[in-house]
């Protein structure tokens, strides 16, 4: 089939090469910000009499009419037209005439492509922002109702110190809410326009990119024509901070596995978030929590390759950048579909309560409070950790906790302590009397809480 670039050609290559260059089969993904573009750049035209107002009403007319048979997913693309930009600007001169070839005035596709990426991602980044948020909503609403809710707290994955189940699931909080944050700032580098750049040097044409920008939603453009088509920063920014947001929700997903195991049974997923097994009838496994770790694999993997795909690249394009596509189609769904699904799976996750407070009962995370509380009594935190690691080390010798020891036991080790300090020991007093800022304390946590509702989305004003 003729190309749309073939005057200075004379072979054809085969079919199966033209499909190893073509990015037709994943850029279709951005038809509709390809016409966006367009529309844009042939209103510009106009305006700067570059084109006559009647060429460019008919080619706004071409485009609407492409543009409805692609929200109705009614376009047939041509791998022999190569990318998103070809197959269009083909499908426009077929449905009017000749005059569809002056869309191209004053643009190449070096400058197209990445206007289409730019507005491509500034959309998916907006959304995945809204996703965070809602899972953030989640998270916060569920620790709302487990303040009280005393759990093991963890360091070595050895119990360590007892801690409020909401100061758990608000650390998650804080994380997604910097993954936030790093999304925001990333739509400040989106959000500017390459359009008009042209090839790579400018046009000789006397476009202002200062409209198109403006009709694109863009808030800024490219100081640099060369920079505008070879940056992908951008992109590798946001496979960048995804990374870092899937490395916190696969910390989390190993979380909710360990819990809803057997051997720590805190939680129970609802059924919608776990599977069966074809050979073993008991089994409920956390499929979705898994598939999210794994899903962290591809994700890194994405980012990986784009920095090695764009590491050593001469300015400005070069084919090697149209691989900037489908890692960034498939990051951005992974992203926010494993964003809804986590915040799906907390929110009907159900917490054992009495699971979570016996495991903080039989077990040594009160250590720090007596040797807190000797501290308290003059003996310096050093000789204080000694005297309770060697009751403890009793504990452990004859089979008993702290709190079954006599306060004859207690007084042997160390004559300071007297009969307040079973009320010390108890798990309920660990959390409350940790009330140092960002502690885990009941008091700090209600405080956490209230500044983690003040750090989302403000639905109504639209704005945090
Ligand atoms: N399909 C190409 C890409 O995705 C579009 C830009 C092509 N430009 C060029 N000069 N061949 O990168």
């Amino acid at each position: 089939m003729k190309k749309l670039w073939n005057g200075r050609f004379k072979g054809s290559s085969e079919e199966w090469i033209d499909e190893f260059g073509a990015s037709i089969p994943f850029d279709h993904q951005l038809v509709l910000e390809d016409i966006e573009g367009s529309l844009a750049h042939v209103e510009m035209l106009v305006q700067c009499s570059i084109l006559s107002e009647q060429d460019g009403d008919l080619i706004q007319q071409g485009l609407q009419v492409i543009k409805h048979k692609a929200e109705n997913n009614e376009l047939k693309f041509e791998l022999s037209h190569e990318d998103i930009h070809l197959n269009i600007e083909k499908m426009l001169i077929d449905e009017i005439g000749p005059v569809g070839g002056k869309l191209h005035t004053g643009r190449s596709r070096n400058d197209q492509v990445a206007t289409d990426m730019h507005l491509y991602l500034k959309k998916q980044v907006q959304e995945i922002i809204n996703s965070i948020d809602q899972f953030q909503r989640v998270l916060v609403n569920k620790a709302a109702q487990h303040v009280h809710s005393v759990a093991p707290g963890y360091t070595h994955l050895q119990r360590a110190q007892p801690i409020s189940f909401a100061h758990h699931l608000l650390a998650y909080f804080w994380m997604m809410d910097r993954d936030k944050e790093r999304m925001n700032d990333n739509l400040k580098r989106i959000d500017c326009s390459p359009l008009g750049a042209g090839a790579l040097a400018g046009t000789t044409f006397p476009i202002d990119r200062f409209m198109t920008a403006k009709t694109l939603g863009f808030s800024s453009v490219y100081e640099n024509s060369l920079d505008a088509v070879s940056d992908r920063d951008f992109i590798v920014e946001f496979l960048s901070n995804s990374s870092i947001l899937i490395m916190h929700l696969s910390r989390f997903a190993e979380e909710i596995i360990l819990w809803a195991s057997q051997e720590f049974q805190f939680i129970e997923l609802d059924d919608a978030y776990a599977t069966g097994s074809s050979i073993m009838p008991q089994k409920k496994n956390p499929d979705m929590a898994e598939l999210i770790r794994g899903k962290t694999g591809r994700v890194y993997g994405h980012l990986i390759g784009m920095l090695t795909t764009l590491k050593g690249l001469p300015l400005a394009y070069n084919k090697d950048m149209q691989e900037d596509k489908e890692g960034m189609f498939d990051t951005a769904q992974t992203i926010q579909r494993s964003l809804d699904i986590f915040a799906g799976m907390v929110e009907t996750m159900k917490v054992n309560e009495s699971n979570l407070a016996s495991a903080v009962a039989k077990d040594f995370s009160n250590a720090t409070e007596l040797a807190d509380y000797l501290a308290v009594k003059g003996i310096p935190f050093r000789d204080a950790h000694e005297i309770v690691g060697k009751l403890v080390l009793h504990c452990v010798e004859t089979n008993i906790f702290l709190v079954d020891l006599s306060i004859e036991d207690f007084q042997n080790a160390c004559p300071l302590i007297a009969e307040d300090i079973y009320e010390v020991l108890s798990p309920e007093q660990a959390v409350k009397r940790r009330n140092s800022y960002g502690g885990t304390g009941f008091a700090q946590v209600e405080i956490q809480i209230e500044k983690a509702r003040a750090a989302l989305i403000d639905k109504e004003a639209g704005t945090k």
